[in-house]
């Protein structure tokens, strides 16, 4: 596994992530490339990078330098709903997690790391243009109820479902849209949905 010698060759370059979810998110992936999915890998809500270093890296060593699409507003948190309204979460605010495109692109040329496609977008203004043709691997940072909602709706109908997605914040008290989301989106799936610290890993049955 490559998985293993990644995780130490690169910087977290925020908090919002740590290197044991990386490394869950990372083990992943890489069981999704040698089974030879066909697909691309996006992440929906990159921030500076944080996971997106790591993904382009193991995708690089695959082979697959032209498959990452990652997404985000670049503006920041959208409003809240009533969702997303808990006691705990009162940090988590409208703007908040704002940072600019460049910021991201910088953070990849420091590790040397080709450029993935980089999209700026509320996801509610997404459409499937935007979007690969198939996808085979998903990272879901949103943090909202209607930004994973919305994320979900956009990749499920071009999904591969013998990949994988995986959501960070599931059953987090700060965070409770997170998992509203995720059970309002698959009630009526057979979906598989295992937890991992605050990861839920998602696979069709
Ligand atoms: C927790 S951060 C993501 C952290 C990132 N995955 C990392 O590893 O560094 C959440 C990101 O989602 C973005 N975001 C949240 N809701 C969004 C929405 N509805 N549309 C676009 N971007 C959104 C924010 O701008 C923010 O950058």
């Amino acid at each position: 596994m490559l998985t293993s010698s990644i995780i130490n060759q690169i910087n977290l370059v925020s908090d919002q992530i740590n290197k044991s979810k990386i490394k869950i998110i990372l083990d992943n992936l890489e069981n999704n490339i040698n089974q030879q999915l066909d697909g691309s890998v996006v992440e929906m809500g990159c921030y500076v990078g944080t996971t997106s270093l790591f993904i382009q890296k193991l995708l690089i060593n695959y082979n697959q330098p032209s498959n990452f699409f990652v997404y985000d507003s670049f503006q920041g948190l959208p409003d809240k709903t009533s969702e997303d309204l808990s006691v705990a979460g009162d940090q988590f605010q409208k703007f908040q997690l704002s940072c600019s495109k460049n910021n991201l692109i910088t953070n990849f040329k420091k590790n040397n790391l080709a450029l993935p496609h980089i999209t700026k977008a509320w996801f509610n203004q997404l459409t499937g243009q935007e979007l690969p043709k198939k996808i085979y691997f998903a990272f879901l940072d949103g943090d909202f109820y209607f930004s994973i909602l919305d994320s979900l709706k956009l990749i499920w109908p071009v999904f591969n479902k013998k990949g994988t997605i995986i959501i960070d914040d599931y059953n987090r008290e700060a965070l409770p849209g997170v998992s509203r989301a995720i059970d309002v989106f698959f009630k009526h799936q057979k979906v598989q949905i295992k937890q991992i610290e605050n990861l839920a890993i998602i696979t069709k049955n």
